[in-house]
Parts: structure tokens; sequence; C-alpha cells
């Protein structure tokens, strides 16, 4: 039985890991909830009992034996070490130690190999959730085929911007005839739009997400020379992101040999058939686990370059999920929904 802290605990992602502990068999003997002063008075039920939100404060991690941050990069820059100093895992949903080279950032299913029973607390990089559902996709081509070159443009929903994104599409869609909404969270309305934007720019023309997911994949397949470029584009979805990808294999191979290794392909699902309208939607895939692949297809002029449409809820695999399986793996627990 583990004692857990859950810092962030009232936003999308901490809910989302609180829905999933109550889904699974994972062993809870305590849950800490933590979030800002604002929550001080909420209650988080979780197995029965309701577990008061607290704030961050000198010694709140003691006798905690994992704690899953959630709530930004600086609270994690300051917190998540304090954590591993109390003796517990913690593992990080923010961007703050990803590219860390001496800190593992584990998408398990892909390099969960890094993880195992008896390291010593630490603390572990979930990756961005447009990274993990992307490598999930690509580890079985990769480890049978090779990778050459990756290409990905992203659909990524409003829910991948927290709360505050989620309510203000929500709050545009109420007020959908008014001319000129609002815009606060994004850069322009979102509702009846596409923004090529998330994040800031660099002076290479990249916005923060894509450099995420260029580095942050290399990083997971352990292949420092594969050249990734990604161009990333928020939409009006509510929940789940979708990526259209281009990837160049070392090899020629069948249409069969693809479709079978995503279709064997650890945490996949395999949904192919395009021309009964067959294929993985935002909306059909939000609150499901596993990774959607389909529209598997091969380029017409070079036939090493197959394409590819990779669906997966951001908030579950994409961030909640993921971190309780990289949890799963250090505590060598098989919860099971
Ligand atoms: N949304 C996604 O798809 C996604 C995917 C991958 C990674 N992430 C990352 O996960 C993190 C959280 O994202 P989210 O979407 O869940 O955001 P969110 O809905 O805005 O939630 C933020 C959480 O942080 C808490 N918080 C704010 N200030 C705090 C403080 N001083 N001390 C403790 N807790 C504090 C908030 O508490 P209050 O409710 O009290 O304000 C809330 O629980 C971010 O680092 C994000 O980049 C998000």
């Amino acid at each position: 039985m583990l004692k857990i802290g859950v810092v962030g605990a009232t936003g999308m992602v901490g809910t989302a890991f609180m829905d999933i502990l109550g889904e699974r068999t994972f062993p809870v003997a305590e849950l800490r909830p933590f979030a800002s002063e604002a929550s001080l008075g909420k209650k988080i039920s979780l197995l029965g009992r309701d577990w008061p939100v607290q704030v961050l404060k000198p010694g709140c991690f003691d006798g905690l034996d994992l704690v899953f941050f959630s709530s930004g990069d600086d609270i994690s820059k300051e917190w998540a070490p304090l954590a591993v100093k109390a003796g517990a895992f913690a593992v990080d949903n923010s961007a703050a130690f990803r590219m860390d080279s001496s800190i593992s950032l584990v998408v398990p299913e892909v390099n969960g190999h890094l993880l195992s029973k008896g390291m010593k607390p630490a603390i572990i990089a979930n990756p961005n959730c447009s990274t993990i559902q992307l490598v999930a996709a690509l580890k079985p081509l990769s480890d049978k085929f090779g990778l050459e070159e990756v290409r990905v443009s992203s659909y990524q929903a409003v829910s991948g911007g927290g709360q505050a994104a989620h309510d203000e599409l929500m709050g545009q869609v109420k007020d959908h005839e008014n001319p000129a909404p609002q815009a606060q969270v994004f850069p322009h309305p979102i509702l009846f739009n596409v923004i090529p934007q998330i994040g800031s720019f660099d002076d290479d023309g990249f916005c923060s997400e894509e450099v995420k997911i260029m580095k942050e994949t290399r990083k997971i397949l352990e292949l420092p020379d594969l050249k990734v470029s990604a161009f990333t584009v928020r939409v009006p979805a509510l929940n789940s992101h979708s990526e259209s990808v281009w990837v160049t294999l070392k090899k020629e191979v069948s249409r069969e040999d693809v479709v079978d290794a995503i279709r064997t392909g650890e945490g996949l699902v395999l949904q192919d058939d395009p021309k009964r309208s067959v294929y993985p939607t935002p909306r059909a895939v939000s609150g499901q686990d596993p990774v959607y692949v389909g529209r598997i297809h091969r380029d017409l002029e070079n036939p090493k370059i197959w394409l590819m449409w990779v669906v997966s809820d951001n908030i579950r695999k994409g961030a909640a999920l993921n971190g309780l399986q990289i949890a799963e793996r250090i505590f060598d627990i098989k919860s099971r929904p």
C-alpha cells in the first residue's frame, strides 16, 4: 500500500489522475492532495474517503512514497527535488526536468527499461502529451524497420491548455453569436478557428510545443540523430490530440508489415478502414486509455515514407495515465481497470 501526494490535484490532469486511481486497483493507503490556497477547504473523494486539499509547505511530503506533480514548471522545479529528499519518487508532468540528461523521460511502452523495482527515489519526467502518443506509435516501427525521419503536424485540443483553456472555449460556445469574443488563454478566439501556435516562438520560427516534440522524441526513442520536424496547431476540439505523421523507414516494407507492427504494438489500437470512414477521432477516443492509429498509407513518391493518423486522450495517456504507468513500473504493481 502506497502513500501518494498529488500536486495540482484540482486541475485537469490531477482530476484525471484521481479518476484513474479510482478505476484501477492501484494500492493507495493515503492520499495527500495539494493545490493553491484558493482550493483550501475543498476535499478530493477517493476510495470511499474525502481527503482535504492542502497547500505546499516544508515537510509536506514526509512519509510519502510517491508524489505526482501537475501544476506547472515553477512549482515542479522548486518542490520535486524536495519530494525526493523526503524519500518519495517524484513523477513530474511539467517540462521542468524533461531534457535534463540526468533525468529519465519515460513512456513505459517505449523506454520502460529505464525504470525498475528497487531503484532509489528520483524525479522521473512524464513527456509532453503530444510527444507521448507520437512515440508510442513510432516505437514498433522503429524496432522492426528503423526510422530515418519523422514529420508531424498536430491538431491539439483545448484541454491541453488546462482548465482555463477548456473554460475559454466553453464560454465562447455559449456566446457564439458574439463577432469579437475575448481571448485570454489563447492568442486568438478558438471557437470556429484554428491557431498555429502552442507556446512561445523561438528565433527559428518554431513554437515551444514543437521544440518539445522534436527534442523529447529523440530522447525517448534513444535516437539522438533522428530527423524530427513538428508543426503544432490548436483546434477547437475539447479533448484528445490528433496528429498526422509522415514517417520515413530505413527500409522498404509492405503495408501488411506496417499495419501488423501497429496492430501488435503495446498500448496501440488500430482503427483503419478509411473507405468505411473508420479511423480514430478525438471525440471518440476521449476517456479511453490507448493510442489509436489509422489511415496508414504509403507516400506516392517515396516508398519508404508512410503516412498515419494518431489520436489519443491528452489528459489520460498524454499525462495522468502515463504517470501512473510509470509508478506501476517503479513499484512493480500491475493495477488494472
Ligand atoms: N492538460 C494537458 O493535456 C497536459 C498534458 C501534459 C502535461 N500537462 C502539464 O500538467 C500540468 C498541469 O496541467 P493542467 O492541465 O492540469 O492545468 P490546470 O487545469 O490549470 O491545473 C493546475 C493545477 O495546479 C494547481 N496549482 C496552482 N498553483 C499552485 C500552487 N501554488 N501550489 C500547488 N498547486 C497549485 C491548481 O490548483 P487550484 O485549482 O487551487 O488553482 C490546479 O490544481 C502543467 O505543467 C501542464 O503543462 C498538461
